[in-house]
């Protein structure tokens, strides 16, 4: 199975890239290929709601978040990872999510395979991001696609580079959600 990596931490080398990479090696453990894409460092255009994928046309953007769209819509499966900034994931997260849009608004596309998402935060507790995560994981995935939901892993209390070594637990988790691909 092919399993894109979506990293959209602007911090290359920060915390949600840590848990990623563990998610990553769980997978490619298990013999699939997994392609990782630094989204900061991307072409990605944010939808135009131009709705021209509903009239079962491919997206008016052929930027780099087309490759990743045309994979998913060619059954690869996905790790949505994001830091949480002010209570929901990045832009440059939600950038690609959006554009998840001119597969589910396809008639002639859908998604297959399966989905697991990471979120890392620097606050303590995991309570104050349920609803959110909870929301996330019913739009885009759940009510949206046909992808087959795996787990989503909350990393709390995080904040600096490097603090995501000491969660040791949680890399642990990873890895283990990782080898469920
Ligand atoms: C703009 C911004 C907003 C943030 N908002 C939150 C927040 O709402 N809640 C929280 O717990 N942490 C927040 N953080 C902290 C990050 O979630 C935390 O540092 C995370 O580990 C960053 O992941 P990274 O190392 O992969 O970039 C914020 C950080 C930034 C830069």
């Amino acid at each position: 199975m092919k399993i894109l990596a979506l990293q959209g931490s602007p911090r290359k080398k920060g915390n949600t890239n840590r848990v990623l990479d563990e998610m990553i090696k769980g997978a490619q453990g298990n013999g699939h290929e997994v392609i990782k894409y630094y989204l900061e460092k991307l072409d990605i255009n944010p939808c135009s709601g131009c709705e021209i994928c509903a009239k079962g046309k491919d997206c008016r953007y052929d930027d780099d978040g087309a490759e990743i769209i045309d994979q998913l819509a060619q059954g690869a499966s996905v790790i949505l990872a994001s830091p949480i900034y002010f209570g929901q994931m990045t832009a440059q997260a939600k950038t690609i999510v959006d554009r998840f849009y001119s597969i589910f608004n396809n008639p002639d596309k859908k998604f297959s395979g399966k989905a697991a998402m990471i979120f890392t935060h620097a606050y303590p507790d995991k309570d104050i991001y349920e609803p959110y995560i909870k929301l996330t994981e019913a739009q885009p995935f759940l009510n949206n696609t046909e992808l087959e939901y795996i787990e989503t892993l909350e990393v709390a209390g995080v904040k600096f580079i490097g603090d995501a070594d000491k969660a040791e637990d949680d890399l642990k988790k990873a890895y283990e959600i990782g080898q469920k691909f």
